[in-house]
């Protein structure tokens, strides 16, 4: 598979194509790929089942129309209006067309979904969804593995990479991307385990890295979730897609933040403020509990502001599931009852969970066009694909989430356009069979990531601590650009966030070992992290309106003539640039939704 070539400091590797990132987008575009023959690695800085997916909890939306009868059509109104009329809707239709294909492949794959009395695939009833555009009421189209349904998706398309002979390199961390005039090369690498360099060549390369949620201080992500592809395109010089836009799901356990699923209020439960309203009735008064995402957070957020909130803080609301009863709970909630027991210390059986809209997803990413391909804007203004670089899965930016994703719609998206840019790479190959002599110093800057970060000498006690500063800049982005923003606090977060961004430049740790140094590792990922809360604080300030999860209090109402349009940001020479690329409104067969009220 891989051939030792190089100096005894760098291990030189060729495949055709090198994902980094072993979650399900990754998966799926692997698998599609060494199903067709070629030499397919995932580099992957954790065990590869380890990957973020394995959390995803809900379920997967197909309008496979097992429950009511349903229509692909109707789930992409529904995936416009959630997005607030800034998702992509040539991207959106084709995700939504697939979404049955798709789905039922993973059956045969082996996913094991829960099943409906007659057999077919379970579906519950998510946010945002509904019938007949709009007009027939709610839709059931989430498929579940009761509530771990990304952890059944993952390990089965785990196991059908083993079958396709897909190589993984594991606990292996991204350094950086090896570019040139003709485009992405490869990507060197720190092999964790045993504190080696590695130059991965490839015909392809496909970043699959998932969210950057521990840009926020509260977040239901995991610790890996650190946004590490989109800072490996922005180091080199590409831009990242409205990264304003971070979404808050409504129901993570208070103060701590793991999912309480959607699936919850999909089975019926339903939220109480401190007074035992069910306060959603007020602001949707149809969907109520399950409008979309941004609604319900700003909801619960509104309560809370306005002292209606639950606990001795005043400061989270209350979700109330124990009337569904412990037959249903347990069997199709397991790890919902498990959560609330360790995080909240909670029967949710017999009480309520204590909830608070908490950052969950990343919608902005690299910019990618339907077929996975990384997109930027030239100097005329035209997009141009840059030949050899895909981003798939929460790391990029298609974008069919547009300012507001619809739960359920993440699954989908990876599983999707993995297949999609799997496809794409494939005809890629056919022209593309040789790898080209790269600059001799081509690993240099991967290298120099590493080696200006280790101590000379054993316990360097003048180096500043990497939790530290990743602490405070979680609570820069957790108090700045929250729920609600306006533009005094924004603007104070983005001159913090830039002076703590020049004090990590003299970052360096206190372990020199270089075998297993999770020290190294974590401040790797402090600067990924920074770098993205940079064009994060910069591309919210710069957004005058309010869409989907980007909620001001000074410029409360959307504003299509201005803002329906895509941010682009990028570091150049140490400075946040912004641009701006128009919506793609024109679907790929149907009519175009045009941008409408959003009521629930
Ligand atoms: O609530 C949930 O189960 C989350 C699903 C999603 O983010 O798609």
């Amino acid at each position: 598979m891989s051939t030792y070539l190089s100096t005894d400091r760098v291990e030189h590797h060729y495949h055709d194509v090198l994902i980094v990132g072993s979650g399900g987008a990754g998966m799926r575009c692997a698998l599609q790929l060494a199903d067709a023959g070629y030499r397919v690695a995932v580099v992957t800085k954790v065990l590869a089942t380890r990957s973020h997916t394995v959390a995803a909890q809900g379920g997967i939306n197909a309008a496979l129309g097992n429950v009511n009868a349903d229509h692909w059509h109707w789930h992409m109104y529904d995936t416009v209006k959630g997005s607030d009329y800034l998702g992509d809707q040539d991207a959106i239709e084709y995700m939504c067309r697939a979404a049955p294909r798709l789905i039922r492949e993973l059956e045969h794959f082996g996913v094991p979904f829960s099943r409906q009395d007659n057999g077919t695939i379970y579906q519950r009833p998510f946010g945002g969804q509904s019938l007949d555009f709009g007009a027939g009421g709610q839709a059931s189209r989430t498929c579940a593995a009761a509530d771990r349904t990304g952890h059944a998706i993952l390990h089965t398309l785990y196991q059908q990479n083993l079958k396709a002979g897909t190589l993984f390199y594991q606990e292996f961390f991204a350094l950086d991307l090896i570019t040139d005039n003709e485009g992405c090369q490869g990507l060197m690498a720190w092999d964790i385990a045993k504190g080696k360099y590695h130059l991965f060549q490839a015909k392809a390369v496909i970043l699959a890295t998932g969210g950057a949620g521990r840009v926020f201080k509260v977040t239901t992500n995991a610790h890996i979730c650190t946004g590490d592809g989109g800072a490996l395109t922005l180091a080199a010089g590409l831009p990242m897609e409205d990264m304003e836009f971070f979404q808050f799901h409504p129901t993570g356990i208070a103060d701590v933040g793991p999912l309480i699923t959607e699936g919850v209020r999909g089975e019926g439960g339903y939220l109480l403020n401190s007074e035992g309203e069910r306060f959603m009735e007020r602001y949707a008064p149809t969907a109520k509990d399950l409008a979309s995402r941004d609604v319900v957070s700003r909801a619960i957020a509104l309560e809370i502001r306005e002292g209606r909130g639950c606990g001795p803080n005043k400061d989270h609301a209350l979700l109330k599931l124990d009337h569904l009863g412990e037959a249903l709970i347990l069997s199709k909630l397991p790890n919902i009852h498990e959560l609330a027991f360790r995080f909240a210390g909670v029967d949710c059986t017999r009480e309520p969970i204590p909830v608070q809209p908490t950052m969950h997803y990343t919608m902005g990413g690299i910019p990618t066009n339907r077929f996975g391909e990384v997109v930027y804007r030239a100097e005329q203004g035209d997009e141009v694909v840059m030949p050899g670089l895909y981003a798939v899965g929460e790391a990029a930016c298609v974008s069919v989430h547009g300012a507001n994703r619809l739960g359920g719609n993440s699954l989908l998206e990876i599983i999707v356009f993995g297949y999609a840019c799997g496809k794409r790479v494939l005809e890629y190959l056919e022209q593309r069979n040789y790898h080209p002599t790269l600059a001799a110093d081509c690993w240099q800057r991967g290298v120099d990531r590493v080696e200006k970060l280790l101590p000379a000498h054993k316990n360097n006690d003048q180096a500043f601590r990497v939790s530290d500063i990743r602490n405070r800049m979680q609570t820069i982005m957790q108090e700045h650009f929250s729920v609600y923003r306006n533009e005094a606090v924004m603007a104070d977060g983005v001159a913090r966030i830039e002076a703590l961004a020049g004090e990590l430049k003299d970052m360096s740790i206190s372990d020199s070992n270089r075998v297993f140094n999770t020290e190294l590792v974590e401040a790797l990922e402090l600067e990924n992290l920074m770098a993205l809360s940079r064009v994060t604080a910069a591309g919210a300030l710069a957004r005058q309106e309010s869409r989907g999860a980007h909620a001001r209090d000074d410029y409360p109402d959307r504003d299509d003539v201005h803002w329906m349009k895509h941010t682009l940001a990028s570091i150049l020479d140490d400075e946040v640039r912004l641009d701006y690329k128009p919506v793609r409104t024109k679907p790929m067969s149907v009519e175009s939704f045009p941008p409408r009220k959003r009521v629930y």
